[in-house]
């Protein structure tokens, strides 16, 4: 079941995503009432280890995009699958086979990086019936571009970039927009001159939703922890203090014990 998305945003309901990796989480968040699950290229940072979302590739994709659609509840949550680095970005074939790919592993929809240079792209995706989110500002995979994670339109310039862009993918069918590092006054202006709603990571409270990376709401990844990330728990320490106790256990003899075996 695809939510109407327009209608929330018409409604000033906000749109509530999350990251989601694994079917196990997505079991658990299938009850949060969350509205999306975004199986982001983050999870070359979160679950493979890797300094940036580069590396990531997209057998790594459909292995993790499979995964979490088989912990969905479709009746309450829509999957979006991230197209990874050098998937889609300047050969329009090689960008359907791969959203294909990804719509074939259940998500409901793709995620791209980037305006008007990957128009093409787009609107080849589109043409064959595939639902887009696209994703502008602050746009990991072109951080070399970017000089590094660094917040985005700044200037007058990107302002005005940021507005076409968007403006140009409403025209083209794009579903909705992923905002990711930028002011909130420039998030609330495009907003506001869109139909197809906004989600926001560190781009301020006017957005028409917000998205989290899973590991970093839940207080698991701790490499480095940015401004906009609020952490809801801290799952690291809660799953150090369980461990240490299993291994003080299991080291002074303490377990297992009578109720844990079979006679
Ligand atoms: O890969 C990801 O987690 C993302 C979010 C930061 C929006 O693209």
């Amino acid at each position: 079941m695809l939510k109407n998305f327009l209608q929330m945003k018409k409604n000033k309901e906000k749109i509530v995503m999350t990251t989601c990796y694994d079917a196990t989480m997505a079991k658990i968040l299938s009850q949060s009432n969350i509205d999306m699950f975004l199986v982001g290229d983050s999870v070359g940072m979160t679950k493979l280890g890797y300094k940036n979302t580069l590396s990531v590739t997209m057998a790594d994709m459909i292995h993790y995009t499979s995964a979490v659609v088989r912990g969905t509840n479709k009746d309450k949550v829509v999957v979006v699958a991230d197209m990874p680095y050098k998937s889609y970005e300047d050969n329009t074939q090689l960008a359907v086979e791969n959203a294909k790919k990804l719509i074939d592993c259940g998500a409901d929809m793709v995620k791209l990086e980037g305006g008007v240079e990957i128009i093409e792209s787009i609107k080849s995706i589109i043409n064959e019936g595939i639902k887009i989110v696209s994703h502008l500002g602050l746009m990991p995979q072109s951080i070399d571009k970017m000089g590094g994670y660094k917040v985005q339109c700044r200037d007058n310039q990107s302002q005005k970039k940021l507005l076409e862009d968007s403006l140009l993918l409403q025209s083209v069918g794009v579903s909705m927009i992923v905002f990711e590092g930028i002011p909130e006054q420039v998030a609330k202006f495009v907003t506001e001159k869109l139909d197809i709603p906004t989600i926001g990571i560190g781009a301020g409270k006017y957005c028409d939703g917000q998205v989290l990376v899973i590991d970093d709401l839940l207080g698991m990844f701790q490499d480095f922890t940015p401004k906009f990330v609020k952490k809801y728990a801290n799952l690291a320490q809660i799953i150090q203090d369980a461990t240490k106790q299993y291994s003080k256990e299991v080291k002074e003899l303490n377990f297992p014990q009578e109720v844990n075996t079979y006679k």
